[in-house]
């Protein structure tokens, strides 16, 4: 039976870390949230960003605007954050309505206010090996492997799941730690193939029960990225835990598992930022 690697027991202990940290500056960190819409979902990640980032003592600033916000209104707002001194991190909550571009939202952000490290200057970073700010979802889950002693090095990796958010970084964070990595997406043809070699196995895929019993090795880890609804409407990974659970040697649940370190992480970038903004290294 597979151990469970507790993100949530994870998140707290760095949590409880950045709290002392930032305790020591002289000016408080500062996160600002824009949220663009009311997408019901985005309203809860908001939300319980600016909740974190009040249980370390951080700062946050909202910003919802309307469904119908143009171009040039999002993107002067993120011109005055990127000029505000308060300001440490900018987050646009995504997905943002489709008359807006994403990719310009991104670009706009001053790289050293990017604590999602979207923006190309900190992804190029972190694929030449010298980041500023890592993907909080990537990067929780290296601090996971760390904390549980699951050596990466040589070992047969596979990511499901190619998003600029989550699949790509984290196929290169595996790949800076040695491993060796597959990443699977939806146009592979017999996942099972790949995904029974895999000594660790990233799925972030978004579909529920993509990753049965039958397509696991005995002792593999498993990595369970997202975040579906079953029939009775309760949230679920792409993994049948059941079963898996049973074959693995490590497994993260759904919820409580990669949620709560990518939360973790974030305040992790904002603390950076906060430090490289007050010159203290
Ligand atoms: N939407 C879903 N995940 C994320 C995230 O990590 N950052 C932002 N800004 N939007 C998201």
């Amino acid at each position: 039976m597979a151990t469970l690697i507790d993100g949530k027991a994870l998140a707290a202990k760095i949590k409880a870390q950045l709290i002392e940290e930032a305790k020591t500056l002289p000016r408080r960190p500062g996160l600002a949230v824009i949220l663009v819409g009311k997408d019901p979902a985005s309203r809860i990640y908001v939300t319980n960003k600016e909740k974190d980032c009040e249980q370390c003592g951080f700062l946050s600033y909202e910003y919802k605007l309307p469904e119908e916000t143009s171009e040039d209104e999002i993107l002067d707002m993120i011109g005055y954050l990127n000029n505000n001194a308060k300001v440490d991190g900018i987050l646009v909550q995504m997905p943002v309505p489709a008359q807006l571009d994403e990719e310009k939202i991104i670009f706009a952000i001053s790289p050293d206010k990017d604590v999602d490290a979207f923006h190309p200057v900190n992804v190029g970073r972190m694929v030449i090996g010298d980041p500023v700010f890592l993907p909080c979802t990537p990067a929780g889950i290296m601090e996971m492997f760390k904390e549980y002693n699951i050596q990466i090095a040589g070992k047969r990796c596979v990511v499901l799941g190619r998003s600029n958010i989550v699949g790509k970084p984290m196929a290169t964070l595996l790949m800076q730690n040695d491993g060796t990595v597959t990443t699977c997406h939806t146009k592979t043809e017999n996942l099972a193939k790949y995904t029974r070699e895999a000594d660790i196995l990233v799925s972030a895929a978004g579909h529920r029960n993509l990753v049965t019993a039958d397509m696991v090795k005995d002792g593999v880890v498993v990595i369970d990225v997202a975040m579906n609804r079953n029939e009775e409407g309760k949230f679920c990974g792409d993994v049948d835990f059941a079963e898996v659970s049973k074959k693995a040697s490590y497994i993260t649940p759904v919820p409580g598992g990669v949620g709560p370190m990518t939360r973790a992480i974030l305040l992790k970038n904002i603390l950076t930022a906060s430090k490289r903004h007050q010159g203290i290294q």
